[in-house]
């Protein structure tokens, strides 16, 4: 048992010295981690990295403490301790003044620092005997221990020691994201996909610091969120998927756990409602909504642009206005998603008046609109949001509207186009998507949308071809790992050969956290080997 600090670092010195005297070789035979921070496995990358080359050992008698002025940073310490528990089997105390035994510490400090630009930014400097990390806000502290975490290897010493202790490398951590916004979606609507799913994929985008989750709810196959003015849209529009299989919907309940989860990981969820195209589901159940003159009937098959609202009809605004206030009540998120994409039996004149109308809906419930790039082709304002997945010339016109805009080009960043002709899941009408391909573009240099335009990047994944969480991760992973550090870190620290090898190296994380990612051959995958189920064991 290591007694005191004196032992501790004593034990950290043997450790350090024999990695300093081991042979690159001779490193990987003993597993010993790396104490270098400019060699960790982050991602994404930090803005500014200044290894100093020594170790904190981290243990049992490691405590962590948190800036008594807000209640949110202790919150933030306890989700740390959690992930180092379930990491490392270790279970240290927060905030307890009553330690027996405290030989380091982990501090959570707000900081009102200038380096700290945005919320998010965050300082980490981490010594021989302690980690400090800065942010001025409890979500820039919740983006700092998503590092912290990183940090810790999988592996612990405990070859040397009787108790085992984590090596973490120090020095100093300046990290600011490049774009405020970070995301994914996720289509519910073709496929229907559970709360435990939504948040298991919630845990796994958090720990790579994305920050916002779009969930695509309604289209011609699926209703999926309970709207207690218009019932049968679940009853009916809710009942059926592509494929046949039996859909499903979020009750009220269910979307604000799944917003409430989300905001305990500082990530907002941004619900969709797409219209006046991709909505057979809404009509079938109210069929005074359909607009393209025939009988609509449940629809399994995966075809687009047949649908549309009547978007000369009054009711159809009294609808949505009904829709936008419920969900609106339920998500804290400023933005609303109202689609606006393929309405390809929408008459291009009926298409701007219904955009119109529907962005002063959802103004009038306090949020600003998103929608895809063809809502661009309306008379928005400003302050709406395009998000640009297909047509350059609609980015282009968002941009003259002084409107902010979404990469999100399904070339370069959609989910769900197939790795390479072998995938299992995926389509490819827009291209195939290698791991590489999906990495290697600059959404600042895209199509010459101006920096001061983009809002971030966001990576969706639509679900046609995927039916359960076990699909839904070999299309998203390890891509969209990818995607957060081209949403968070400079092009500067951008580079394809440092991220492959930072990226298998989270094959151990992702194993842990039974993630089943495609393996893609360009990586070279780390093993995994877990010393938390060796101490399970004995
Ligand atoms: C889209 O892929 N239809 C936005």
């Amino acid at each position: 048992m290591i007694k005191s600090a004196f032992s501790k670092y004593l034990i950290i010195s043997i450790i350090l010295l024999a990695v300093i005297g081991c042979t690159e070789k001779k490193k990987r035979i003993l597993n010993l981690p790396s104490t270098d921070m400019a060699e960790a496995s982050l991602i994404p990358k930090p803005l500014k990295i200044i290894a100093t080359n020594e170790a904190f050992g981290l243990d049992h008698t490691t405590s962590i403490y948190t800036s008594a002025n807000d209640k949110n940073f202790e919150k933030v310490g306890l989700f740390l301790a959690d992930k180092i528990k379930s990491k490392t089997n270790l279970r240290l105390a927060v905030n307890d003044p009553e330690v027996p035994e405290v030989n380091g510490v982990i501090y959570i400090n707000q900081s009102d620092s200038d380096e700290l630009t945005t919320a998010e930014a965050y300082q980490l400097y981490i010594t021989k005997d302690s980690i400090i990390l800065n942010a001025k806000t409890a979500e820039g502290a919740f983006r700092g221990i998503q590092t912290i975490r990183q940090l810790i290897p999988e592996i612990s010493n405990d070859t040397i020691t009787e108790l085992p202790v984590w090596v973490v490398p120090t020095g100093k951590i300046l990290d600011i994201p490049n774009f405020e916004f970070r995301g994914s979606m996720l289509d519910v609507a073709r496929h229907f996909f559970s709360v435990e799913d939504v948040k298991k994929y919630i845990d796994l985008l958090s720990y790579y610091k994305i920050n916002a989750l779009h969930l695509h709810l309604t289209d011609d196959q699926g209703w999926r969120i309970e709207i207690k003015s218009w019932p049968k849209l679940t009853e009916i529009g809710g009942s059926t998927e592509v494929g046949g299989e039996a859909g499903g919907f979020f009750t009220q309940e269910d979307y604000k756990e799944i917003v409430a989860y989300a905001a305990d990981r500082y990530m907002m969820i941004i619900p969709e409602v797409d219209m006046p195209g991709h909505t057979n589901a809404a009509s079938v159940s109210y069929p005074i909504l359909n607009g393209n003159g025939k009988t609509p009937k449940l629809y399994e098959g995966t075809h687009v642009g047949f649908s549309t609202f009547d978007a000369r009809k009054d009711t159809v605004y009294s609808f949505i206005d009904d829709v936008v206030r419920e969900i609106s009540a339920l998500s804290p998120s400023p933005y609303f998603h109202i689609g606006g994409d393929e309405s390809h039996v929408t008459k291009k004149s009926d298409y701007i008046y219904f955009v119109n109308r529907v962005e002063k809906i959802v103004q009038k419930y306090g949020k600003q609109m998103i929608g895809w790039d063809e809502v661009a082709q309306a008379d928005v304002s400003s302050s709406s949001i395009a998000q640009f997945w297909d047509s350059e010339e609609n980015a282009q016109e968002a941009v003259k509207k002084g409107m902010k805009v979404i990469i999100s080009p399904a070339k370069k960043a959609y989910l769900d186009m197939q790795y390479d002709t072998l995938s299992k899941h995926g389509l490819h009408w827009a291209a195939f998507i290698p791991v590489d391909t999906a990495y290697v573009w600059s959404p600042e240099k895209y199509a010459g949308i101006p920096k001061e335009n983009i809002l971030g990047v966001e990576a969706p994944l639509w679900s046609e071809t995927i039916s359960n969480l076990e699909e839904l991760e070999y299309l998203a992973f390890p891509r969209v790992i990818g995607y957060s550090e081209l949403s968070w870190s400079t092009q500067e620290n951008r580079d394809w050969d440092n991220f492959k090898v930072r990226l298998g190296n989270q094959a151990p994380y992702l194993d842990r956290m039974n993630v089943k990612y495609y393996p893609s051959e360009l990586i070279d995958w780390k093993e995994s080997k877990f010393t938390y189920k060796e101490i399970k064991k004995d």
